[in-house]
């Protein structure tokens, strides 16, 4: 195939999670490898791949505006190719086929067939796709075989941060809340086998990544049943703690579960690899609303978990994730959400105003009531409450000197240059995942460095350079 796809300039966006990051960063190394030429701008491009997410609508949204650009852009260049996969791709199927822009739909299970298409839809000039049919179905064991190599095959990803990589250790999600698209568009949770999540790592040591970021919906529930040990995350994180070159290691997102809690966050005091960092939304902290979204717990049992997690690791760092607006979130049922914020202590918190997905439970039974001028009130309250306690928490690192991940140049790294030797502000994150900056030479990104605190913000950290290690 190499010699009709050589040379095809491609350009691949991605528009969703760490998940959609990911499966962009395969999709990219594997046609780098059949010969494409990635390159950064529309204008050279042949192809055009867009990786989607259909958590939000708002996702979709951006989605649907930027193919209006790309419709526009083929007016002039018909032969342009363009590319839909991800999720919003598996969601919509032959109907975002049937966007003029668009010449291949290809979902998140069916990305190893992504040269091909493209090769197909330019030979054959005639639109593509590719998407699972019965996606809650446990895939047929050829493609997720298919699935598995693929991912397996991937190397580092140059566009990546230095010295870091994503690797996923579970694919679908069955948790099933009631407002969620995911399970809906990536299928049956699958544990990837321990061997394959452990020989990548190495790989990726090997070629110089210090931290990995192990990617689940629910990461804490990996379970993989071999003959002789049922194996847990904490096996995983185990294992990996012992690959030399490995640093390291965060894990995302939790479910709040008591499965496995105590020996996952064990690792933490017990291996300086495992990062004392747990991303674990609550998502309301109405017992009513909880109910409503399937999330099987209470308020009460949620704080009690957090209680046990920062008792077994007393300097945990705890973020969350809040839907304001579920549909019947009176007055009362958010105030008891601030109420929760306010006991949980989060590093920070992100807030999303709730989103009917078509085909989830909450769509199909329960009406969207909250007015949209309330749910936007709420999420700026919510993130008001959780900015001061932000604020607080970073405080409590000023004058301290904290070990970073240092990940390239800042947004502006103009920065305070000119009094730094001209070097330009760099960002960093600590094991904790909080946001560090400092002017210091470029070279830094990828490598370690220790740092003294000596400003803070509700979520910048702002520093000096003491000492940097290769
Ligand atoms: N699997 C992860 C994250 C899933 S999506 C988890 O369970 O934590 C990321 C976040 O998007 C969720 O935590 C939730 O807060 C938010 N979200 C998901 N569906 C949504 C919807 N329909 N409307 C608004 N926010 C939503
Ligand atoms: Fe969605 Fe819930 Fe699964 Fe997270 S755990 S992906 S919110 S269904
Ligand atoms: Fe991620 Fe969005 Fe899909 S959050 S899994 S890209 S629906």
């Amino acid at each position: 195939m190499k010699s009709e796809i050589c040379n095809l300039k491609l350009v691949i966006k991605s528009f969703g999670c760490q998940m959609n990051k990911l499966d962009t960063a395969l999709v990219a190394s594997s046609l780098a490898r059949a010969g494409f030429d990635l390159i950064d701008g529309l204008k050279e491009a042949d192809v055009v791949l867009i990786n989607t997410c259909s958590v939000r609508d708002h996702a979709e949204q951006r989605v649907i505006s930027h193919l209006g650009h790309l419709k526009h852009i083929k007016e002039s260049r018909p032969d342009l190719i363009v590319g839909v996969i991800g999720c919003m791709a598996q969601r919509l199927g032959d109907k975002l086929l049937e966007h003029e822009a668009v010449n291949i739909v290809c979902g998140p299970a069916q990305i190893p067939q992504i040269a091909n298409l493209i090769k197909e839809a330019i030979e054959k000039n005639k639109k593509e796709l590719a998407i699972t049919e019965q996606i809650r179905k446990p895939a047929p064991q050829p493609d997720s075989d298919a699935l598995e190599e693929f991912e397996s095959a991937y190397g580092i990803d140059d566009k990546a941060i230095p010295g870091q990589a994503f690797v996923r250790v579970m694919r679908g999600c069955d948790k099933f809340c009631t407002y969620c698209i995911v399970p809906y568009v990536r299928g049956p949770e699958v544990s990837r086998p321990p061997e394959a999540i452990i020989d990548q790592i190495k790989r990726l040591a090997d070629a110089g990544i210090k931290q990995v970021t192990l990617l689940g919906q629910a990461v804490n529930c990996y379970e993989y049943k071999a003959a002789e040990k049922t194996y847990s995350l904490a096996d995983i994180l185990a294992n990996a703690a012992d690959i030399e070159g490995i640093e390291w290691i965060k894990f995302v997102t939790n479910y709040p579960t008591e499965k496995y809690f105590d020996q996952i966050l064990q690792l933490m005091p017990d291996s300086p690899k495992v990062c004392p960092y747990l991303h674990m939304p609550a998502q309301s902290g109405s017992d009513k609303i909880l109910r409503a979204m399937n999330r099987r717990y209470t308020a009460q049992w949620y704080l009690d978990l957090l209680d046990k997690a920062r008792s077994i690791v007393p300097d945990i760092a705890i973020a969350g994730d809040f839907i304001v607006g579920f549909p019947g979130e009176t007055d009362d049922d958010f105030q008891a959400t601030v109420e929760l914020i306010k006991k949980a202590r989060y590093k920070n918190c992100f807030v999303f105003k709730y989103s009917p997905r078509p085909g989830t439970t909450a769509d199909k039974r329960l009406q969207d009531t909250v007015p949209p001028d309330v749910k936007q009130a709420r999420n700026i309250e919510l993130l008001a409450v959780q900015e001061k306690i932000s604020e607080e928490l970073s405080r409590e690192f000023l004058g301290k000197t904290v070990k970073v991940l240092v990940e390239g140049p800042s947004k502006k790294p103009h920065l305070n240059a000119a009094e730094s030797n001209n070097n330009p502000q760099l960002v960093a994150r600590t094991a904790t995942d909080h946001i560090v900056v400092f002017n210091a030479p470029e070279s830094l990104a990828g490598r370690f460095a220790t740092v003294r605190i000596t400003k803070t913000t509700p979520l910048t950290l702002f520093a000096k350079l003491t000492e940097s290690q290769e």
